[in-house]
């Protein structure tokens, strides 16, 4: 389904990602872990065509995303919950879940059916649809920002970091939320970045390990077989 083939960024004349080449199947969940620093939010922001690499391609079901304006993302139902959240503080909740979807000018009925799937995902999103953005802890934002990347991610959800600074509890729940979207949305690929491997728990399918901006030869691919005989 996704798949990068070979690619590099250079950002202010410093080469981030040296030639990275990864593949992202339907009904998997892949991390992508490295230390600070290592490229991870580079990686996902190339994907979204936020970043302009040196070479490479980004094909997503055989077409090069990198030949497609970064809002054509939406289009194709790939959402993307960036590490710094950007949840607008003078929306609500259920407003900031709409919006991307308003954006793509799909109808009501569309957008409501999508709200009650997210919310069967993310109950705890429910008693929050008439809060404030500017009223959310951190840990609730980054809530509303996997609900929102949800509302148009209907094949690819990309998560920046979701679990940093999450407390415990809520982290649980986070986890809780992923695993149930493995049943409302089975065929969904669901692209997570961690620096701290072990906040993952056993949630990815397959984890690929970025060290100085490649992906290490090492790279795990528990249930990739699973996910490849499920179909791409
Ligand atoms: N806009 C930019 N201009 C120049 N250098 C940048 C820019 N954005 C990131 N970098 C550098 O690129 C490298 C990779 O950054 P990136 O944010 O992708 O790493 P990361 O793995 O997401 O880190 P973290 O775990 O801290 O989120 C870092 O050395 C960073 O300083
Ligand atoms: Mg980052």
């Amino acid at each position: 389904m996704l798949k990068l083939d070979n690619i590099s960024v250079d950002l202010a004349g410093a080469r981030v990602l040296r030639g990275v080449s990864a593949t992202a199947h339907v009904a998997s969940t892949v991390a992508v872990v490295g230390r600070n620093g290592v490229g991870k939010t580079t990686l996902l922001r190339t994907i979204m065509g936020l970043v302009k690499p040196k070479q490479g391609r980004v094909l997503f079901d055989d077409e090069d995303l990198l030949h497609r304006p970064a809002y054509h993302r939406a289009e194709l139902g790939i959402g993307y919950a960036p590490e710094d959240r950007v949840i607008f503080p003078t929306l609500s909740v259920e407003e900031n879940l709409r919006l991307p979807c308003e954006v793509q000018n799909f109808d009501t009925a569309e957008i409501d059916d999508r709200l009650s799937s997210v919310l069967v995902v993310v109950p705890q999103l429910k008693d929050m649809l008439g809060r404030s953005g500017a009223a959310l802890s951190g840990g609730q934002g980054k809530m509303v920002a996997l609900g929102r990347a949800l509302m148009i991610g209907t094949r690819l959800v990309l998560l920046d970091e979701p679990f940093q600074g999450l407390a415990p509890a809520l982290a649980r729940q986070y986890g809780e939320a992923l695993l149930r979207l493995r049943s409302v949305r089975p065929d969904l690929c669901v692209m997570i970045t961690e620096s701290n491997a072990s906040l993952l728990m056993d949630i990815p399918n397959q984890t690929l390990t970025l060290e100085r901006g490649a992906i290490e030869p090492s790279a795990i691919e528990a249930g990739a077989t699973e996910a490849g005989a499920a179909g791409h």
